[in-house]
């Protein structure tokens, strides 16, 4: 990022640490064995959204007991302002989703046109059972057309308010994904060169 040329900058964007590594990492046990109440011994495959959600998909695949696969999926989403979002895969699962008991591991929902796209293309391949996880759930800002649809995770670990955050995975301009907390983002650094 262009903006983010100095240590004192890349800091400056970091406003506030909102969910610090402690409460992440609890939360994620607890989804954890969550996902274990679900199913019993049977097939189970995680399929994470890239690249947002590889460090929660690093955690959680290791707070699952049960047996399970992990995949990755690459998507690209154009949003145009009124449209519902056109996703085109980019790199797709190659598993048969038909033998399998679909969890999907997601970073954040925020509009939702992202993984509500998703979801009825994996949905249409017929997983045994398909249910969501996610990370964090900004519900303030969901699309108009995907609340209609009552589309929602079946789980989600945090619900925060109608903020930008890093961290955890979470980019600002493929910055910050390697903090190890979740944090709001202080948008002031994109403004001054000079921090
Ligand atoms: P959607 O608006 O629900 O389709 O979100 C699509 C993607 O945008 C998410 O999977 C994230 O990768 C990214 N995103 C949405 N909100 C944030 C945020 O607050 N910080 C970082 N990335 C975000
Ligand atoms: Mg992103």
């Amino acid at each position: 990022m262009q903006n983010i040329n100095s240590m004192e900058v890349y800091q400056k964007g970091i406003k506030r640490i909102l969910i610090p590594e402690e409460q992440i990492a609890e939360a994620v046990q607890k989804a954890g064995k969550m996902i274990d109440g679900l199913y019993d011994g049977k097939p189970v495959l995680l399929i994470s959204i890239l690249n947002g959600a590889f460090v929660f998909m690093a955690d959680i695949c290791r707070a699952v007991s049960v047996p399970c696969e992990i995949a990755f999926m690459k998507v690209k989403s154009y949003s145009g302002t009124e449209s519902t979002g056109d996703v085109q895969i980019l790199t797709d699962v190659t598993q048969d989703l038909s033998e399998y008991n679909v969890v999907i591991i997601e970073d954040i929902i925020d509009t939702g046109r992202t993984l509500f796209k998703v979801a009825e293309i994996l949905k249409s391949r017929q997983p045994h059972t398909f249910n969501i996880v996610t990370l964090l759930d900004k519900p303030e800002r969901r699309d108009p057309v995907v609340r209609a649809a009552d589309f929602k995770a079946d789980y989600a670990l945090f619900t925060i308010p109608d903020h930008f955050v890093i961290g955890y995975g979470l980019d600002c301009d493929e910055y910050y994904r390697t903090l190890p907390y979740i944090a709001e983002f202080d948008a002031s650094v994109l403004e001054s060169e000079e921090g």
